[in-house]
């Protein structure tokens, strides 16, 4: 791995660093430009930001990873994209705009049209997905009729397409009520009920983290395999950082509420610039490796977020007096960056 100190390192706006980023040219299906979402307060001034300044960008046929420790502001990031934010929070600043158009600005009703069909989700509780009593079929041939003008032997034959192509036995899996199939099979049919509106893009936020490994690995290789057939977007997001590796183009890890480093995956896999990044593909690497190794362990609490300066500062063993401000996201030789103000005197361990 090149030391960090070799890399030449350039300070730029958020939108500099966006572009540069990707080399990907298309248009971007989502632009997520500085958005910020807080707790809201009596005023204003007493709003408790939880999501800071975020910025990145899915282009068609991207998978980006959305990485980070639990609390790090990954599902609440989701829930603002699909306009699902709960009434005590609010998009306080920024922009999400989705094929040109700006999200936030939306209306509930607006938002109801593209959520499920333009941008579909899969979450981790997929059990909260289905009605209990009613059958398979029948609530993907409403769910398809409720959005599109489709008569319903059409209906039928498209969900049973979509349960074939997500590899379930389609004619038993659509007359079973949703108790009768494991998690795994619960969880192919969101894909199928997500991918049968032809959305161009998915939101998958810890889609399989209720799943045992195996079930997991499929599911997600699943996804990957069919995203690639249909061209979507997808938004990956993981706590655990193996299956954003295996499988995202690009990434971002998130911190404390805010993006900390982003870029190309295998820029991030073999270059990671953040003191954190470093630390968790450490903890990561321990847990695959064969040979018991060194103990890589995070030190401090996810949580434990510094109020001033730089978000990692109290879990941080580089930090320096510098971190009492906060870094701006800087560019590194390899098209990928980060917000660290020690990336020049890191020896890159
Ligand atoms: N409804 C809410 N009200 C207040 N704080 C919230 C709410 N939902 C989430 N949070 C806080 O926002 C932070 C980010 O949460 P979340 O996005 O769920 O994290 P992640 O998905 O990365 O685990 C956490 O500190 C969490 O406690
Ligand atoms: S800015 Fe300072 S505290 Fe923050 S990650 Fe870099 S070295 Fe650590
Ligand atoms: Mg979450």
């Amino acid at each position: 791995m090149p030391a960090v100190m070799d890399l030449k390192i350039q300070n730029l706006t958020n939108k500099d660093s966006q572009q540069k980023v990707s080399g990907l040219q298309s248009i971007p299906v989502l632009e997520i430009k500085d958005l910020s979402i807080s707790l809201r307060g009596a005023n204003r001034q007493e709003d408790h930001t939880l999501v800071k300044k975020l910025n990145f960008t899915i282009r068609p046929g991207e998978m980006l990873g959305l990485a980070g420790e639990s609390g790090s502001g990954k599902s609440l990031t989701a829930s603002a994209i699909l306009g699902l934010l709960p009434k005590s929070l609010h998009v306080s600043e920024g922009q999400i705009e989705f094929r040109g158009k700006n999200l936030t600005r939306l209306s509930e009703k607006e938002m109801r049209c593209i959520r499920g069909k333009e941008i579909a989700y899969l979450f981790q509780n997929y059990q909260g997905s289905f009605t209990p009593f009613i059958k398979i079929g029948k609530q993907l041939i409403e769910s398809l009729r409720s959005h599109e003008k489709i008569r319903k032997a059409d209906a039928r034959k498209k969900v049973l397409f979509w349960l074939e192509r997500v590899q379930v036995p389609a004619e038993r899996i659509f007359s079973s009520y949703p108790h009768q199939l494991s998690g795994g099979q619960l969880q192919r049919v969101s894909l199928a009920a997500a991918l049968m509106f032809n959305p161009s893009l998915i939101i998958a936020d810890e889609p399989t983290t209720a799943l045992d490994v195996l079930t997991s690995k499929k599911i997600l290789d699943l996804l990957a395999d069919l995203q690639k057939e249909v061209g979507c977007a997808i938004l990956l997001i993981s706590h655990d950082l193996k299956h954003l590796l295996k499988r995202a183009n690009s990434m971002a890890v998130m911190y404390g509420g805010q993006i900390i480093e982003k870029g190309l995956t295998e820029n991030i896999e073999t270059n990671p610039l953040h003191p954190y990044t470093k630390l968790l593909l450490r903890a990561r690497s321990v847990l695959t490796q064969t040979v018991p190794g060194k103990l890589a362990v995070i030190p401090g609490e996810p949580g434990l977020v510094a109020k001033q300066g730089c978000s990692f500062t109290l879990r941080c063993t580089k930090s320096s007096e510098k971190c009492s401000m906060v870094p701006e996201m800087q560019l590194a030789e390899d098209s990928h960056c980060t917000a660290c103000h020690n990336l020049e005197t890191e020896e890159g361990n």
